[in-house]
């Protein structure tokens, strides 16, 4: 790198890599054309995991799984923050899965699984797996009347998983018959707790592997009209040299654009919770938790409704008898897991371009599909079965997909193949935009007039609205305005942080 483009924290890194070896390595620099948003979609999910761990373990200061209801009730009708804080980590996790979905999505329309990027995938969903498994465990721990009758449905339709599987997840819930709990409790609420901390470490763990895998990669690079290419960056030294669109960036600019996702994940998650508090009701100065404790008694009459991101699988259960149900839910994991060795030898897919993959952009296509119906669906038949019309409908649509998207991809194909601009579907559909260009961040190294004032605005409302914040002397009732008010300043400062990251752009 030029000396004038090394940065204060290029100096550090390198300073640091003659002691570590890690900067270009583990830490390395990303090409000029990563500078758009939909390249971090990772990071905004690694912000709502961040999230979630900092307001987790402050929530865990106050909850007492031997009275798990009690606890969550008190931490929000009588600890100052404590309705704001339950709010975030409720909504936070709610985040954290539709972003994932959304970077599962994308990664799977560019084809960022593909060769040499498999066990990125596999990793990735992993990690999916995980966060799911996390999602149904803190779902269970307020233990109110619609969730713990949600977590039991689901533990039982569990014990219908082949392969033995069922036996492991009764090992893991099988609890021994000790005397003294006095409480009426279930007593599996505690070993929840402590799974619910075990499942977030190795989330914590495996996000280390696959961040570690996407470093020695490098990102995926654009898409392209070449038919077949290898997706590691460092095959491309030429373009990493003499293409203006590949040329490395300062690490301070990955640092700045990584602080701006974080920013606005945080920023995001404290607005929604602030503007709907989760499950908490305001009447004058009585914070309430609206869910009513879990009874057994009350159970039985209470349809079981899971979260929104588990209805897509509960469908399956309403469908058809709770063995194929299990099937079914094992086979779609096994195919996801799966999914790069079956577009390359299943699919024979050579290239990562959507054009160029028609079956698995049609399957991929389907299942977006069906899971959107299929969770609308098992939403608006609380507590009644479906019958095998559900899954009647999800064939009925894949077949659908697959006989309209698949020949026309196929065409595209064709047609692009004699053309220099091939793959094009953006000039194809009379857009002028590259596919390859996208949204880019404009990055200019002159700020202009326009944005300085920007700045100055910015500026103001920061510090006006710190001086709000400060002046709100109430830490219970105004707790919500003040993480509406927190949330606006992590927004407005992740405006800041995005123009001073797109200054120091290398050109
Ligand atoms: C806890 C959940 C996850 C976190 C925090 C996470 C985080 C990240 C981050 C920070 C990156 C770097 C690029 C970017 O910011 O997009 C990345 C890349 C990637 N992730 Fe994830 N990820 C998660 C789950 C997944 C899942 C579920 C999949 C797919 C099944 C996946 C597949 C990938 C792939 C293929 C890449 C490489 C993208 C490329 O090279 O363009 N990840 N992930």
């Amino acid at each position: 790198m030029e000396e004038e483009e090394r940065t204060w924290l290029d100096r550090v890194l390198e300073w640091l890599d003659e002691r570590t070896g890690i900067y270009g390595h583990t830490i390395r620099q990303a090409p000029r054309y990563a500078y758009r948003l939909d390249f971090w979609l990772g990071s905004f999910v690694l912000g709502a995991f961040l999230f979630e761990v900092l307001t987790g373990m402050l929530i865990a200061l106050y909850y007492v799984p031997a009275d798990p209801y009690a606890s969550t009730v008190y931490l929000i009708s009588n600890v100052p923050l404590g309705a704001l804080l339950f709010s975030l980590h409720s909504w936070g996790a709610y985040a954290m899965v539709f972003l994932l979905l959304v970077h599962m999505t994308r990664n799977f329309i560019v084809g960022a699984y593909r060769r040499p990027r498999e066990v990125m995938w596999m990793v990735g969903t992993l990690l999916a797996a995980l966060t799911l498994t996390e999602a149904f465990l803190g779902y269970s721990l307020p233990y109110n009347l619609i969730s713990w009758t949600a977590t039991t449905t689901g533990l039982n339709l569990f014990t219908y998983m082949p392969f033995g599987l069922s036996n492991l997840i009764a090992a893991f819930t099988l609890l021994p018959q000790l005397p003294g709990i006095a409480s009426g409790v279930d007593p599996l609420v505690d070993r929840f707790f402590i799974f619910h901390w075990i499942v977030g470490a190795l989330i914590a763990l495996v996000l280390g592997l696959h961040l570690y895998i996407f470093e020695k990669h490098g990102i995926t690079p654009p898409l392209s009209k070449e038919k077949d290419r290898s997706e590691l960056i460092d095959n491309y030294p030429e373009k990493l040299r003499y293409d203006p669109n590949w040329k490395l960036q300062p690490l301070t600019r990955t640092f700045g654009i990584i602080l701006v996702t974080l920013l606005m994940t945080f920023g995001a998650i404290f607005l929604i919770s602030s503007a709907l508090p989760f499950q908490i009701s305001i009447d004058g100065d009585q914070i309430k938790y609206i869910m009513p404790e879990y009874n057994p008694a009350l159970a039985a009459q209470t349809p079981p409704i899971p979260d929104w991101y588990f209805l897509f699988i509960y469908f399956f259960y309403k469908s058809v008898p709770p063995s194929m149900a299990s099937l079914i839910f094992l086979g779609w994991g096994a195919v996801t897991l799966l999914f790069p060795f079956i577009d390359e030898h299943v699919f024979g897919h050579r290239s990562s371009h959507p054009v160029m993959r028609p079956a698995s952009v049609a399957l991929g296509t389907g299942f977006i599909v069906s899971f959107v119906v299929n969770s609308v669906w098992a939403y608006l038949t609380p507590g009644r079965d479906i019958g095998t019309i559900g899954v009647e409908v999800d064939s009925l649509i894949f077949l659908l997909i697959f006989i309209t998207v698949f020949p026309l991809l196929r065409y595209l194909q064709n047609r692009g193949s004699s053309s220099t601009d091939s793959f094009n579907i953006g000039k194809r559909l009379g857009f002028s935009k590259s596919v390859t260009q996208g949204t880019e961040i404009v990055i200019p190294r002159q700020v202009s007039v326009g944005v300085d004032i920007s700045i100055l605005i910015t500026l103001g409302l920061i510090v006006y609205n710190t001086v709000k914040m400060l002046t709100l002397t109430n830490l219970f009732l105004d707790q919500f305005q003040l993480g509406f008010m927190a949330g606006i300043n992590m927004l407005l400062f992740s405006y800041l942080v995005l123009i001073y990251t797109l200054k120091g752009e290398s050109r």
